[in-house]
């Protein structure tokens, strides 16, 4: 989680018009509550985009891998019982023909209607299936909660 805030706020420093709108739209939502908590930052729908943003360009985790309990052919690929099979969530993330120009920030590819365009395991930064991250939820909203509260104090510059 703390590799997600860290890559996050370099994120931001270098593309500060997305900082920017993010800043406003956690100003505008704080104006009604006393401190961050799980109903504010329900209602920060850019900082959810910026955060999913961060996670594709940035996974943490970067693969996860499935062990093959049965001879099984998917889409014409034998994959024999005892196999190892390797997701690479990154390469995943920064392939162009699912994320055109993959090396830009777009907090834009996030919405729901982009999304509806791409395979659901096109993001994986949690994983995928019955064994996936337990902690999704968790580190989400944790996350969020502490980037409100830093943001409101703070704006990220890029150093020399
Ligand atoms: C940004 C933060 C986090 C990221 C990117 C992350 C990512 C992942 C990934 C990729 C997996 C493997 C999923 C799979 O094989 O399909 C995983 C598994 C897991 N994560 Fe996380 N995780 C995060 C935070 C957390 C937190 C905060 C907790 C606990 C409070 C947690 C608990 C777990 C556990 C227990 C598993 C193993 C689940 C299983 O094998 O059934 N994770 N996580």
């Amino acid at each position: 989680m703390s590799t997600m805030m860290s890559f996050l706020a370099y994120s931001m420093a270098t593309n500060p018009d997305i900082q920017e709108k993010l800043c406003t739209e956690i100003d505008d939502v704080m104006a009604y509550y006393d401190e961050p908590n799980y109903e504010a930052v329900s209602k920060m729908p850019y900082m959810d985009m910026v955060v999913c943003e961060t996670l594709r360009m940035y996974p943490p985790v970067i693969r996860f891998d499935r062990h093959c309990t049965e001879n099984v052919t998917i889409a014409g690929i034998h994959i024999p019982k005892g196999m190892v099979v390797a997701i690479a969530i990154y390469t995943i993330h920064h392939n162009p023909d699912i994320y055109p120009d993959p090396e830009k920030f777009i907090p834009e590819r996030i919405t729901k209607e982009e999304k509806e365009k791409r395979h659901p395991y096109a993001w994986l930064p949690f994983g995928a299936g019955p064994r996936n991250c337990i902690g999704m939820r968790f580190a989400l909203l944790e996350a969020k909660i502490g980037l409100a509260r830093i943001f409101q104090n703070f704006t990220f510059e890029p150093c020399a």
